[in-house]
Formats: C-alpha cells, structure tokens, sequence
C-alpha cells in the first residue's frame, strides 16, 4: 500500500467541511497510513472526537494543558512523531493563526512546533477566502513553505452560495499527501544541488557599488523547485530584496569574489545551476573612503577590472557537479549568443533570455526561454517564472536519471 508505514498527524479545526474529514480517514489508514488526530474546539462543535477516535482507532488530542496527554506523548513529540501534518479542514481562522506563528491551543502549537511538511485543506465561505487578510495569509503561508490543496469551486454546504471556498474532496487530498511523501515523487532525493541567483554589488568606495537589475525571482524560484523534488540546495544569493525561500540553505554574498568563493567553498555538488546576474567588471581600486568630489574638477575616472566567471569556473572545474546549467542573459541574437556560451563555459544547458527592456524580464515575474543544449534547442512559451523553475528542475532531475 502506497501510504504503508506513513504516520499522518491529522489537525481537524472547525468548519462544516469537518464531516469530509471523517471518510478522509478511512481513505487514508486505506492505503496503509496510520492517523493521529487533533481536533480544535470549534471542530468538536461540528463532528464528535467519538467518531473520530473510533475511525482512526486511536487516542484523539484536543487538550493542550491535558496532564495525561502531555505525560504520555507531549506537543512537541506529537509535533515531529509523524510524517507530514495535514490540516483539513483548515479555517480561515487557524490558517491566520499559523501564518503569524500564534500558538494558544493544541493545534495551533503542534503546527508552530513541528518541522514535517504542512498540508492544508482550506474550506470556508468564498467571501472569506477572497477577504484581503486571507489572500495575505495564504502568501505567507506559501512563502514558508506550507503546501495548499484547494479550495475548490462550488455549491456551499451551508448557504446556497457558490464560489472557490470548498474543501478539496478526500481522495483529492490522499493523492496530495501521496505526492509529498511517495519518493517517487522526489527523484532528486540524495542529490545536492548549487544555485546562484540575484546581482552583485561591486564596490566603488563605502557607499557606493556597481549593480544590475536583477531582482533573484528566477533563481530563487529554482532553487525551491529543486528543493521541491528532494535535493539538498545551497542558494548562494547576492542582495536581494526577496525572502530566502523555503526548504533551502541561503548563503548572502555582495560581490562576485565572494560568490565564486561561496561556491566553490559548496563543491563537490551533483547540480550548479548559475541563475545570478553576476558583474562582469568590479572596481580596480575600490577606496576605502567616500570619494568626495573636487569642485570644478572633472570626475576621477573610474578604472575597472574583470570579475571572475563562476559559471566557466565551475564548468572546468575538477569538482564539475554532473550537471552544470548557466543562464544567457541578452538583449539581441538571444540563440547564437546562448550556443557561444554553452561551448566557452563548459555548461551541459543554457537557459537563454531575452533581457531587452521590451521583454520585462529583468525584476518581472514572468519568462519566455529557449533550452541550448548539445542535444539542439527547446523554445518553451511565455511562463511565470515558478513555472519555469518548475519545468527546468523537472529536466534536470530527467537529465540526471
Ligand atoms: N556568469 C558567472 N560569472 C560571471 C558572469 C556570468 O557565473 N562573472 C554566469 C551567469 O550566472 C550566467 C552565465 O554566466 O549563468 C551567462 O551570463 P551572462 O551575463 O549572460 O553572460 P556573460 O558571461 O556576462 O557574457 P556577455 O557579457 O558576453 O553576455
């Protein structure tokens, strides 16, 4: 069975949507899971912890300050003795909770206490789902690395309202916690990967730098998706004004020295994918003071030096991950451009872009690629830039097998 041996911590809160969730155990100790519930109040006030206790045949938690429940296992423990913690459903009001890292009752404790992947399963009235303050929960919620299912559109079990605020269907959300728990699902599972991503700073003296526009969207999205598939990532980020993503070793670097030292420091690797933006020339002499300016003098003029390249470093190092992908950013004969660069830098696949004012790629949230690899050229359509990571660490884990 494909959820044998698999220890689900089932938090149900309290919404109508509460009486899917005693067939969701079923399906789920089904394909072999064994379940642990928790019920909030409010939940008790919809279904009973008698039926669930019964469906899961075990012990239903539902008291933070209960003496025997913290004796016999404890928050904490229940928090990490499981393989994933499913919410469902998920309120609007415990999801408000979990994203401002409330903690004032059982369930809202475990999910601030535990380290396992989060599943939600929101349900609530399509109002409250669409409210401002949710649309900023569920961004937060995202943003830390919690995985929604849901809602899905439809009648309302409690008023004739129709709308997205329905909880997704059981078997919708037993395939979800398969997806996150089978290995199959993880085919970089094991693999260490490298990303580079953002600009770098290069100083001119102690207030001024050298930069590009690069706003690290791109390679932060990858490092995630890689992330996502199981590999064990090391981000190496210039500034960026993006929080680092979720479920990835974040390394802060300012200039490109301290980025190729970063990541050579991080070889040996199975991937590198070089997403940054790096400088291709810092300041020869950067002064140690603010340079103040002469009156009626003419500017001194500043004399430049080339800056490593960590991609071509990387492509011809002894350590070379198995994988080594760079990125092409060009403002014309996008094609011939990205070849030229595959061939010098020793790179397996170049991610070509078109950067031109015009396109909006620079700091923008979407990209339209072309694939250079020895094998010829993939162009893929115009794609947001998740989608891209998405598509991208799905080929590289193709690559690699
Ligand atoms: N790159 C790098 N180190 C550098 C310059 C670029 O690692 N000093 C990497 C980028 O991360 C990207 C690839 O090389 O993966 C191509 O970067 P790009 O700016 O498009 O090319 P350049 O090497 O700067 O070449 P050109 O200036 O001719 O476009």
């Amino acid at each position: 069975m494909v959820l044998n041996g698999k220890r689900i911590l089932l938090i149900i809160s309290g919404g109508i949507a509460a009486y899917k969730s005693l067939d969701l155990i079923r399906r789920l100790r089904e394909r072999g899971a064994e379940v642990r519930p928790i019920m909030t109040k409010a939940a008790q006030e919809f279904i009973t912890p008698l039926a669930v206790g019964a469906l899961s045949s075990g012990h239903v938690y539902a008291d933070l300050f209960s003496r025997e429940d913290e004796q016999d296992v404890g928050h904490i423990r229940l928090a990490r003795d499981c393989d994933l913690v499913l919410v469902a459903p998920a309120t609007a009001n415990l999801m408000a909770k979990i994203a401002n890292g409330l903690a004032d009752d059982l369930a809202s404790t475990v999910l601030l206490a535990t380290d396992r992947p989060v599943l939600l399963a929101p349900a609530m009235n399509p109002k409250m789902w669409a409210a401002a303050p949710t649309r900023r929960n569920v961004e937060t919620l995202k943003g830390d690395g919690i995985t929604l299912i849901g809602p899905m559109a439809g009648e309302m079990a409690e008023s004739n309202e129709a709308g997205v605020g329905r909880m997704a269907e059981p078997l919708q959300i037993v395939d979800a916690v398969i997806g996150m728990l089978d290995d199959g699902a993880k085919p970089l599972k094991g693999r260490t990967a490298i990303v580079t991503s953002g600009p770098t700073h290069e100083p001119i003296d102690p207030v001024r730098y050298i930069a590009n526009r690069s706003s690290g969207k791109q390679g932060h999205a990858i490092a995630a998706a890689l992330a996502r598939l199981g590999a064990d990532v090391t981000l190496i980020s210039g500034p960026v004004t993006i929080p680092d993503p979720a479920g990835v070793t974040t390394v802060h670097v300012e200039r490109a020295e301290e980025m190729l030292e970063a990541v050579t420091r991080h070889l040996p690797a199975d991937i590198a994918v070089m997403v940054a933006a790096v400088a291709d020339w810092r300041v020869a002499a950067s002064s140690g003071q603010k340079i103040k300016k002469q009156p009626g003098e003419a500017p001194a003029p500043l004399a430049l030096t080339e800056n490593p390249d960590i991609l071509k470093t990387v492509g011809h190092h002894q350590k070379r991950p198995k994988l080594v992908v760079g990125f092409a950013a060009e403002t014309e004969n996008v094609e011939a451009n990205g070849r030229a660069k595959l061939a010098r830098k020793g790179a397996d696949m170049i991610v070509a872009n078109d950067v031109s004012p015009e396109s909006g790629v620079m700091g923008g949230n979407r990209n339209r690629v072309k694939i250079i690899s020895a094998e010829g050229i993939d162009e893929w359509p115009d794609l947001a830039k998740d989608d891209v990571a998405e598509r991208l660490a799905a080929l590289i884990a193709q690559r690699l097998d």
